[in-house]
């Protein structure tokens, strides 16, 4: 009996001086392990003397239940405490309000060219992507520029170390890709991509640049044609009241060729500068998709007309943020794209 008045006091004691969680699990071993105490305690039962055995049974299981919750309230009382510890050391202020996710945005590039998208959308033009790695065939040649023709001069081109393999210097040789598939059908696709040229880089030139070439293949299509849908598109994209003017000019894959220019408002202060003080911008250069190159393409120019035009998205994107330095496209200044 009174060893187990003793062990009750000890283990009590014990466990009122276990200021950390270690302490008190190693506590709970040593009083209700496998050879703890306590449980040495109740084996002790049986050999009890008779009469004592009951009143030492339900003392030994007293003690076994006040030592349990005495345990477990200690425990919870080193937890709180932890708890509290940690919160003070390391204080949280759940009030804060979080950081915020920066949100990403389109290339002002790619805004422009979506928007020309949904223009040609509209008028019934389906989006035709080809490579950018083309055959001087395809580049030039089926565009009616054999070898040493002088107006290659007009595309610096990059070659690469496979003779004939080169990266398209325009969008044009895609006319070619489309018409051989479609071929005897109808056409009305833009082509647009990355175009490569072998210049100095300037604040207007850069050796890569994208275009979005136009193509329209059919039984009765003119020059009227095109003039509508260059206007229309001129108009969708700087503003109703865009006059359009159309100069005459050179490609070898259009006949006629044509440049077109759109005039810029006099109130823009930037007007001047952009217009060269005359008050027209070129956008883009057209025509008339020449007899060779239908037939290179499979169509048969007595019975197929079509027209071509090609703008560079750069250019254009410029054009209407008055954007001066064409190297602020692939700068990665955060400063410049932010602002669109
Ligand atoms: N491919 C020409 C260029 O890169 C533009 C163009 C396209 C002209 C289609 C006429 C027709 O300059």
């Amino acid at each position: 009996m009174s060893d187990l008045a003793t062990l009750e006091q000890r283990a009590k004691t014990e466990l009122a001086g276990c200021n950390i969680e270690a302490a008190l699990r190693a506590w709970n071993t040593k009083y209700f392990g496998k050879t703890g105490e306590v449980l040495a305690a109740l084996k002790a039962i049986g050999s009890v003397p008779h009469e004592q055995r009951k009143a030492y049974g339900q003392d030994a299981n007293r003690i076994k239940e006040t030592l349990t919750r005495a345990y477990e309230d200690r425990l919870a009382v080193l937890k709180e405490r932890a708890l509290n510890a940690s919160l003070t050391a390391n204080p949280l202020d759940v009030t804060l309000p979080g950081r915020p996710v920066q949100r990403g945005r389109l290339h002002v590039a790619t805004q422009i060219m979506r928007q020309i998208y949904s223009v040609f959308a509209d008028m019934g033009f389906q989006v035709y992507r080809t490579r950018e790695v083309e055959d001087d065939l395809t580049n030039f040649e089926l565009l009616n520029m054999p070898p040493h023709h002088p107006a290659r001069d007009m595309w610096d081109t990059f070659h690469t170390t496979t003779p004939g393999v080169i990266l398209r210097t325009h969008t044009s040789p895609g006319q070619i890709h489309v018409m051989r598939e479609c071929c005897p059908d109808p056409i009305r696709v833009i082509l647009p991509g990355m175009c490569y040229r072998y210049e100095a880089i300037t604040t207007r030139s850069e050796i890569q640049f994208q275009q979005v070439e136009g193509l329209v293949i059919g039984a009765h299509v003119t020059m009227a044609d095109l003039k509508g849908t260059i206007t229309a598109f001129a108009r969708r994209l700087f503003g109703q009241e865009r006059q359009v003017r159309i100069r005459s000019s050179y490609f070898p894959f259009t006949e006629p060729s044509i440049e077109v220019d759109i005039d810029w408002p006099k109130d823009d202060p930037n007007a001047d500068r952009l217009t060269k003080g005359t008050g027209w911008l070129e956008i883009m250069g057209a025509g008339m998709v020449h007899p060779v190159v239908l037939r290179n393409g499979g169509y048969d120019p007595v019975k197929f007309s079509g027209f071509a035009f090609g703008m560079g998205l750069q250019r254009i994107t410029m054009l209407k943020y008055a954007i001066d330095d064409i190297r602020q496209f692939w700068g990665n200044d955060l400063r410049f794209l932010r602002q669109f």
